[in-house]
């Protein structure tokens, strides 16, 4: 099996730029999060994932490893793989690792670099495997391969808590457009982070080494490098901090001082500890879960945690 070119879909060219001076032009200054994905920030992120602090991709990796014969009992063969924000995949060898007879596999990135490199590191691990990667914003429409099109078991997964980034509505709106997509006979497997004692949540976004602080920091130098921006890392310092209310981790920039940042023709002033808020990271509980996935249209068939019940495995059909 020959691996297959990357399927692109790909935003208009000025969409960044319009996205950070609207974000940053805002009374609350933000910038979506959905940027900081870039080469380096997917390596970043990839740190992050082994840092101690940062419980949620080794608990959800037990979770995956140690019920993978009951997750994967649940489906029919000769199904298609679908994945969600895929990265660097490594969850997803443990399914692909049991799922032998797969029609085919499909990783969905909106970094193409990073897609290309993982899809060709799947393809010397997989031979047998038709890989047919999808670069693109999985929010925004994408066109599908012709071979997930003519198969009826599409399996979605959708792993490492990645809908948490979004809000209520807006999450309901893509478990919405994911039960459109896998069909009929489809099945959703998505891994959920649950609420758990605050500190432990504050921590795992504020760890020692810094490693959460670069991932922040790096849509500042992403700016700087493909809108000429002139942002001065030095002047921002990373925030994360669990909001009660809303129930999500809120990521934040601070400016250290009062200054002025051009990006382009554009200036943008800040104030001393103004903030930029650059991500939500939103925590369930199981109930809290199934009332969003019921309102998209989804029924939980199972749920698999942890000892500790931080993250849950759930499938839904
Ligand atoms: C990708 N996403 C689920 C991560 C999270 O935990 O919200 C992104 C992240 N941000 C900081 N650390 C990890």
């Amino acid at each position: 099996m020959t691996a297959q070119p990357i399927k692109k879909t790909l935003p208009p060219q000025n969409e960044f730029m319009t996205d950070v001076i609207n974000g940053l032009t805002s009374d609350q200054k933000t910038l979506p999060c959905k940027y900081f994905y870039d080469e380096a920030g997917s390596k970043i992120y990839d740190k992050i994932c082994e840092l101690e602090e940062y419980y949620p991709t080794r608990t959800e990796i037990a979770i995956v490893r140690k019920y993978v014969k009951e997750i994967t009992a649940h489906f029919n063969p000769d199904s298609y793989l679908i994945e969600y924000g895929s990265g660097s995949s490594i969850k997803t060898r443990t399914l692909l690792d049991k799922l032998k007879d797969l029609d085919g596999y499909s990783p969905i990135d909106i970094s193409g670099e990073h897609l290309k490199s993982i899809s060709e590191d799947l393809h010397l691990r997989y031979p047998d495997l038709a890989i047919y990667p999808i670069e693109a914003d999985y929010t925004q429409d994408f066109d599908l391969p012709e071979p997930l099109l003519v198969n009826n078991n599409r399996i979605v997964y959708y792993p490492g808590s990645s809908l948490g980034n979004f809000t209520q509505e807006e999450a309901i709106e893509i478990l919405t457009e994911i039960r459109e997509l896998a069909g009929p006979n489809g099945k959703l497997l998505i891994g959920i982070d649950l609420v758990k004692p605050i500190p432990i949540l504050e921590a795992a976004y504020n760890d020692k080494e810094g490693v959460t602080a670069e991932f922040n920091l790096n849509l500042l130098t992403r700016i700087n490098k493909e809108l000429d921006g002139d942002f001065d890392l030095a002047k921002f310092k990373h925030r994360a901090i669990f909001n009660q209310d809303l129930q999500r981790i809120e990521m934040h920039l601070i400016s250290l001082t009062d200054q002025v940042v051009n990006i382009g023709d554009h200036s943008i002033s800040f104030k001393k500890s103004e903030s930029i808020h650059t991500e939500n990271s939103h925590k369930y509980s199981l109930n809290s879960f199934g009332y969003i996935a019921k309102k998209a249209g989804w029924e939980n068939q199972c749920s698999w945690t942890d000892d500790q019940s931080w993250f849950s495995v759930q499938l839904l059909n």
